[in-house]
C-alpha cells in the first residue's frame, strides 16, 4: 500500500466490512470518521466530489443572470441561468490568480467580475477581457484557456443539484424511491422561502446531524411530548436498493391526520393549511427523506421542506433551511399569500427550536466522545435501519475513492498478506 496513506484513513477503510452490513449486522464507523482532519481530507474528495449536491431551487434563479453564490466543501461555485434560460454551475475562482468572483450570496449580474484585477466573464463562464494583459499574451490564447471549469447539473422537481464529477451518472434514476413521496406535492406552482444559512458553524461532525436526523430511535428519549404525536411505534423504512441508491426515508405516523410542526412540537393542526391534493396517507405522516450527502427533506400535510449541509471541516459544519434554521420551505401559494404567514411560521420555528436544542446537546456529547480511547463500534437498533444504509451508502464512496488512490485495505489486504 502507498506508504502515504494516513492511518486514520486505513482504519475508517479496514472497518467497511461491518459498516457496509445490513442492520443487524453493521456497526457505527470509527471515531475517526467524525473528527480526523486526514480522514475529513478523504472523505471530501470521496464522497463531496463524485456526489450529486443540492444548491437551492430553480425558482430562486428565474431570470437571466440570476445567479447562487454557494461553498461546496471548500469549492467557491457559481450557479447562473444563462442568456439562454439554461442553469450551469462552474467553478467561482478567477482563472487568473483565484480569487472567488463571488461568494455565497444570491444575485443578478450581466458579468462576473473579479474584484482583484477585473478579469470578466460571461455567464456561461466565458472568458470576456482582462485589463493591461494585451501586451503579455494575445486575446485568442486567453479566451480559451480562461473559461471557468464547469460542473454537471441536473434539476429533480426543480432542485438543481451540481456534480463536480464529469463521470457521474444521472441523478434522476438513483431517486425513484422519493417519487412516492413527492406526489401531490406540485413544487412547479409552490413558492419556495429561501432557507436561512447558519452564520455561525455548527461544531459537530456534517455525518452526525445527518444521523441524528434521520435515526427514529431516540425520539421518545430525546424529544418526550413535543414528538409524542409522531411516534416510532409504525415507523416504514424503505428498503436499501443498493450501490445506485440515493435514498434513505423514514416515515413516521402521526397520532391523527393533518399534523405537522408546531409550536408545541409535532401536533395537529399544523401550522399552515394542509395540502388538499395529499393522499389520507400522506396527512397520516411525516416523512424524513435524506438524500446523502448534503440534502434532506421533511415532507409533511402542510408543505415540503428541504435542508442543506455545508461542511466545514471534520468537526463543523453549516446548515440552511430543513427545520434547522427557517426557511427551505415550499408553500402552496395560497399558503405564503396568508396575512398571518409569518406569525405562523414563528409558531413552528418555535417547535423546530425546542428540537434543535435537545439534539444539540445531543450532538455535542456525541462529538466530545469521538476523542474517547473507549468510542464504541456499537451495534445498530431496528429503528436505526437508516443508519445503516448510509454507512451502506458511505461505503461505497470511501471505497471508490480508496480503489482511485491505490489504497489497499479490508478485504483485499487480507488476501494479500496471506
Ligand atoms: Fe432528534
Amino acid at each position: 500500500m502507498p506508504h502515504d496513506t494516513h492511518p486514520d484513513v486505513l482504519t475508517v477503510l479496514n472497518s467497511l466490512d461491518t459498516a457496509a452490513l445490513p442492520v443487524e449486522a453493521a456497526r457505527v464507523l470509527p471515531a475517526e470518521a467524525y473528527m480526523s482532519p486526514a480522514f475529513h481530507e478523504f472523505e471530501m474528495s470521496a464522497v463531496f466530489m463524485h456526489s450529486w449536491l443540492c444548491v437551492g431551487r430553480a425558482q430562486q434563479i428565474p431570470n437571466p443572470g440570476d445567479y447562487i453564490a454557494v461553498t461546496l466543501a471548500d469549492e467557491p461555485i457559481l450557479v447562473v441561468r444563462g442568456k439562454d434560460e439554461q442553469i450551469r454551475a462552474m467553478s467561482a475562482l478567477c482563472r487568473h490568480r483565484g480569487h472567488p468572483l463571488k461568494e455565497d450570496c444570491i444575485g443578478n449580474a450581466r458579468t462576473f467580475i473579479c474584484p482583484y484585477h477585473k478579469w470578466t466573464y460571461g455567464l456561461a463562464g466565458e472568458f470576456v477581457g482582462a485589463p493591461h494583459m494585451g501586451k503579455t499574451c494575445n486575446a485568442a490564447d486567453l479566451k480559451k484557456e480562461a473559461v471557468l471549469p464547469q460542473l454537471q447539473v441536473e434539476i429533480w422537481y426543480g432542485f438543481i443539484f451540481v456534480n463536480f464529477d464529469p463521470q457521474a451518472k444521472p441523478l434522476a434514476p438513483t431517486m425513484k424511491k422519493l417519487e412516492p413521496y413527492m406526489q401531490g406535492y406540485d413544487l412547479d406552482n409552490m413558492v419556495t422561502v429561501e432557507p436561512e444559512v447558519t452564520s455561525r458553524p455548527i461544531q459537530w461532525n456534517w455525518k452526525m446531524l445527518l444521523e441524528n436526523y434521520i435515526e427514529p430511535y431516540h425520539t421518545e428519549f430525546v424529544h418526550p411530548i413535543i414528538h409524542d404525536f409522531a411516534p416510532s411505534t409504525g415507523v416504514e423504512f424503505s428498503p436499501w436498493l443498493g450501490d445506485d441508491d440515493n435514498v434513505i426515508v423514514r416515515y413516521v405516523p402521526f397520532l391523527e391526520n393533518d399534523g405537522g410542526l408546531t409550536d408545541k412540537g409535532w401536533a395537529a393542526p399544523a401550522s399552515f393549511p394542509v395540502i388538499p391534493t395529499l393522499s389520507e396517507k400522506q396527512r397520516h405522516r411525516v416523512g424524513f427523506g435524506m438524500v446523502p450527502p448534503n440534502m434532506n427533506i421533511i415532507f409533511t400535510p402542510d408543505m415540503l421542506c428541504y435542508g442543506l449541509v455545508f461542511p466545514q471541516g471534520p468537526t463543523s459544519l453549516k446548515v440552511g433551511g430543513g427545520l434547522f434554521t427557517a426557511g427551505g420551505w415550499c408553500v402552496p401559494k395560497s399558503t405564503a399569500a396568508l396575512p398571518d404567514f409569518h406569525a405562523r411560521a414563528a409558531r413552528l420555528m418555535e417547535g423546530s427550536r425546542q428540537l434543535g436544542e435537545q439534539d444539540t446537546a445531543i450532538n455535542l456529547a456525541m462529538q466530545r466522545a469521538k476523542y474517547s480511547r473507549f468510542a464504541p463500534r456499537g451495534r445498530f437498533s431496528y429503528l436505526e435501519e437508516t443508519l445503516s444504509q448510509f454507512n451502506r451508502w458511505l461505503a461505497v464512496r470511501y471505497r471508490a475513492e480508496g480503489a482511485r488512490r491505490g489504497i489497499m485495505a479490508g478485504e483485499a489486504a487480507r488476501e494479500v498478506a496471506e
